[in-house]
């Protein structure tokens, strides 16, 4: 495979390392890596990978990074996503990914799109200027790669069904989820992640943002994107087709795979991570999910027969209930519930730039604080 070049904007997170990890196997050379603000990782990958330059986003390691990396440009990381590199790998968590990601699609090369936040708040904005720029984008979210991978020309789809593992809380009661600790919140039963998409995979909000995405991504309705639990994690993603074929990608339960196949695409390349055995493979499960123990699969169908700012705020609203959450300062119950509140009383503008979706996110995110701040 020609070497080609490759930007990290959330490098120090699991995505970012693990791009790093399938990046070291050779054939990449780094222009940026940016962070958020783990100052001595992002010194360590540095000087690993040496890329042409850094960024983090918070200025007051700018001091540290520049005396630890003499020779290496400090950036900002709006910056980062302007590079010319022929691929970015955009994984800074939350819609803070937002702006960069939307300057890495305008360069018109390839973006590979782990940070799906951004694509519920600005999915209309971001899949027209994927159009206008001509960018190659390619979903690292391991259900959307696999639907990617198996999409065909896109005609004749009757719908995608997305796995979902369940989480922690598959066979929990309702009342047990509500008042689950952080601690078991985070203890995913196959996927290794960051603390806030954890949360998100325990409450199935995970699953209800992905279901925007792939609206997004796959230019498909609500009605035609269906989520079914699958424990085993080994089915990623099907399309079910007008003949009644099925076509589904399987693999570990491993993100160092969708991250290899956007990597080479539209080639492959030999990923570092683990290898599915089939022999060990003695059944796949699917189940319907439960809306009930899950709400925010029911109120991800609300958002979509909606307004754009609905999504916005499903989105703002949760990552500041997540917050709250994992600083033990509202119970499990209280993330969707705040939603769900949100939902109902923020004000709903018009969302035309990415302007109008800070405004509408800054809103949401403000409310939302106010709000949890008088429950408390
Ligand atoms: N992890 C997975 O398996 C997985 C799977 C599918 C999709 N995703 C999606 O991928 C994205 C990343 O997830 P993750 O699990 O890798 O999250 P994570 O481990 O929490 O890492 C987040 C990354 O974003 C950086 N960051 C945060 N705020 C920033 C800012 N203002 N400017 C620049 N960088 C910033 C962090 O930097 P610091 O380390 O310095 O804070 C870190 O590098 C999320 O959107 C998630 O939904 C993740």
């Amino acid at each position: 495979m020609k070497m080609r070049s490759l930007t990290v904007l959330g490098s120090t997170g699991s995505i970012g390392r693990q791009t790093l990890e399938v990046a070291a196997q050779g054939g990449f050379e780094i222009v940026a890596l940016a962070a958020g603000n783990n100052v001595d990782a992002l010194i360590e990958q540095a000087k690993t990978f040496k890329p042409k330059y850094v960024a983090i986003a918070d200025e007051s390691k700018h001091a540290v990074l520049k005396d630890a990396l003499p020779g290496i440009k400090i950036c900002t990381v709006l910056e980062a996503g302007q590079t010319d590199a022929d691929m970015t790998m955009a994984a800074i968590v939350g819609t803070a990914g937002l702006a960069p990601t939307m300057e890495a699609v305008k360069r018109g090369k390839t973006v590979a799109f782990a940070s799906k936040e951004c694509l519920v708040a600005a999915g209309p904005l971001m899949m027209d200027a994927v159009k206008k720029y001509g960018t190659t984008f390619l979903p690292v979210d391991s259900e959307h790669n696999a639907i990617f991978q198996v999409l065909n020309d896109g005609q004749g789809v009757s719908r995608i069904v997305l796995t979902a593992s369940g989480g922690p809380f598959r066979e929990w009661d309702a009342a047990m989820i509500a008042s689950a600790s952080v601690e078991q919140a985070l203890a995913h039963p196959t996927w290794k992640m960051g603390p806030k998409i954890s949360v998100d995979s325990a409450s199935l909000m995970n699953k209800a943002l992905e279901v925007i995405e792939a609206h997004h991504l796959f230019a498909l309705p609500s009605e035609k994107i269906d989520v079914v639990f699958h424990p085993q994690s080994i089915v990623h993603g099907m399309v079910e087709y007008d003949d009644g074929s099925f076509l589904a990608q399987l693999g570990p339960a491993d993100m160092r795979t969708p991250i290899s196949v956007c990597m080479a695409w539209p080639r492959r390349m030999t990923s570092p991570g683990q290898r599915l055995d089939l022999s060990t493979l003695s059944r796949l499960d699917f189940a319907p999910p439960d809306i009930h123990k899950f709400p925010a699969l029911r109120l991800v169908r609300d958002v979509l027969a909606g307004v754009a700012a609905d999504s916005i705020i499903f989105n703002a609203a949760n990552e500041v209930a997540v917050a709250a959450f994992l600083a033990k300062n509202i119970s499990f119950g209280g993330i969707v519930d705040t939603v769900g509140r949100m939902l109902d009383t923020c004000h709903k503008p018009a969302i035309n730039s990415l302007d109008d979706v800070y405004a509408c996110d800054d809103n949401v995110r403000r409310t939302t604080q106010d709000s949890l701040k008088k429950v408390a």
